[in-house]
């Protein structure tokens, strides 16, 4: 009798429950069809390109080329074209300069999707919070990138670049090419754990560093994938799939790597000898800076925002800087002219020097428009993405109103071919002094810019330098014909395939 009446009322408690569920999940329907209506209508005045009514454009976009397909839909949709990834999520995709400053100027937060996605791994950090705590965060944060804190880098990049650069010479000697990019990666983690995180000398093959840089490649490939599938959108169905399950496992391998950095640097703070040095320093580094907040009471980080700030730096300071490396050393492989014209520009401002020191930096005036060149055809973020806070009217009279969402496409801002006659020509001379001026400020920004631009740029642009200075010096890069890269949007501008390259050494007297 009793198990009858009980298995009775938990029939009935299904029945109940599978009830609440539908019922749930229809209220979040009407939801969606509202957002979607309201945001539909707000971009009336805007068309674009034929959507599948589910899928939207994310077909599209999931594609290998989607970075090129959008570039052809410019031509069809000047400035601006309504992006739909599923039913539910819809942009204004945006590629000219007025457009970009009419939104990027001003402060306008992140928007949920897809920057929400990625709050588990990086927490609330610089990048994603917004409003006052950003602002404090940002102004607590700037002096860790005052260039009295960068000058010593440039030491520490040289050392990690001739570290990588020791390992390919044993691998040219195999006279195969070979994907440069993992290599560059590794490099990069390495310089930004000796510069902002405390790191102490040593090889590059630290295993837990290699681990999280694993974890970042997936956690970057799965965000990706998850702005592109739309049903992943929402949180109780993502968490319950496979791909949900692989993110939390990624995650949790990159909080391991970045708890225990937090962990050795508090417990060497204990260390009075360690403290002295702090104190006698004029300008504390990035993690000085976050720990010691903790004892003032002007701002005091919880737990919590300290290890979102680890996380977002340890991520933006690596990934971002091994596309750039990576794809410049690729451009120089495919224009030889240039490699030339930059190694023989290394050689003379090092004269018979064997490093570069501070002063250097600023006359590389070729190698600089080199990178930059390269920054624009292959921006190492290519797209970011905001929710407006208040209405903006675009220039053609056009306008959106509050809570729209907006896709700035750097890659296809940076081949408008009013600004930027045949785009996809490699001409490094569009960045001489005389070019620049009179170009509008909002044609190239591969660091985004107005408020929340890159707080890192100084930091990459010497990087950058540096890395690729050295690497020139040793080797002379060339293509790989029968594996061109691939490119690939995983929030940063990857290759499918790799970055295969030709490493031929120049020999002794080459920088080593
Ligand atoms: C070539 C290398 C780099 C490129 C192309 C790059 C690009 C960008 C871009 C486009 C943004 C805006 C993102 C958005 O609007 O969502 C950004 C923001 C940011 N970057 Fe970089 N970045 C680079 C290197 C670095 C480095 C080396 C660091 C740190 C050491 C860094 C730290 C950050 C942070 C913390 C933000 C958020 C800033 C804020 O919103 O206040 N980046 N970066
Ligand atoms: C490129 O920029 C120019 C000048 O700002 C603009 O008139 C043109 O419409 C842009 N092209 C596209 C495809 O947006
Ligand atoms: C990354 O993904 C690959 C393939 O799915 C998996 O084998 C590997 O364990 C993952 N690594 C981390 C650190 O998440
Ligand atoms: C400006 O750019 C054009 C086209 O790239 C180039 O032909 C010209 O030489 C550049 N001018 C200068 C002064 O560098």
């Amino acid at each position: 009798m009793v198990p009858i009446l009980f298995s009775m009322s938990l029939s009935r408690l299904g029945l109940w429950a599978s009830g609440l569920i539908l019922a749930l999940g229809f209220l979040k329907l009407i939801c969606l069809l509202v957002r979607r209506q309201s945001l539909a209508r707000a971009m009336d005045s805007f068309t674009g390109p034929p959507t599948h009514w589910l899928f939207g454009h994310a077909l599209e976009m999931q594609q290998t080329g989607s970075l090129d397909k959008v570039v052809s839909w410019t031509h069809q949709f000047p400035y601006a074209h309504q992006l739909w990834i599923g039913p539910f999520l819809g942009f204004l995709n945006i590629y000219e300069p007025d457009y970009a400053k009419a939104v990027y100027s001003r402060g306008d937060p992140k928007a949920p999707d897809p920057y929400d996605f990625i709050l588990p791994w990086i927490g609330n950090g610089l990048l994603v919070l917004h409003g006052p705590k950003w602002f404090q965060h940002r102004k607590l944060l700037t002096p860790a990138f005052h260039y009295d804190v960068l000058k010593p880098y440039v030491a520490v990049f040289a050392s990690s670049t001739r570290a990588m650069l020791d390992k390919w010479e044993e691998k040219a000697r195999e006279h195969k090419s070979f994907d440069i990019f993992c290599d560059v990666g590794h490099m990069a983690l390495d310089s930004l754990m000796k510069c902002t995180f405390g790191k102490q000398d040593g090889g590059l093959g630290h295993s837990r560093e290699s681990s999280y840089y694993h974890a970042v490649y997936n956690l970057t490939v799965l965000t990706q994938q998850r702005l592109q599938e739309f049903l992943y959108h929402n949180d109780f169905i993502y968490w319950l799939t496979p791909h949900g399950r692989r993110f939390l496992r990624a995650c949790q391998v990159a909080h391991d790597h970045t708890d225990q950095v937090i962990r050795e640097r508090k417990a060497a703070l204990q260390d009075a000898k360690e403290q002295a040095k702090i104190q006698n320093r004029r300008h504390l580094d990035f993690l000085d800076i976050l720990l010691g907040t903790q004892d003032e009471n002007e701002i005091k980080l919880s737990d919590a925002e300290l290890r979102a700030e680890v996380d977002t730096f340890m991520f933006e300071g690596h990934d971002t800087t091994t596309s750039a490396i990576s794809w410049f050393l690729y451009c120089m492989a495919r224009y030889p002219e240039h490699q030339d014209r930059c190694r023989e520009e290394v050689r003379e401002i090092l004269g018979d020097r064997d490093s570069f020191q501070w002063d250097d930096l600023s006359k590389m005036t070729y190698l600089t428009m080199c990178i930059k060149e390269s920054f624009r055809l292959y921006p190492p973020v290519p797209q970011v993405y905001r929710q407006l806070s208040k209405p903006v009217n675009f220039v053609d009279g056009r306008s959106l109103p509050a809570g729209s969402l907006i896709s700035l496409h750097i890659y296809a801002l940076h081949r408008n071919s009013s600004v930027w006659p045949d785009p996809e020509v490699f001409d490094p001379l569009r960045f001489s002094s005389e070019n620049v001026t009179g170009r509008h400020p909002f044609a190239f920004m591969p660091f985004s810019a107005g408020p929340r631009n890159c707080i890192g740029q100084q930091f990459a642009m010497n990087e950058v330098k540096v890395v690729t200075g050295l690497c020139l010096l040793r080797f002379e890069f060339a293509l790989d014909p029968s594996r061109p890269p691939i490119k690939s949007l995983q929030l940063i501008l990857k290759s499918k395939n790799g970055i295969h390259l030709q490493l031929k050494p120049l020999g002794p007297n080459s920088g080593k």
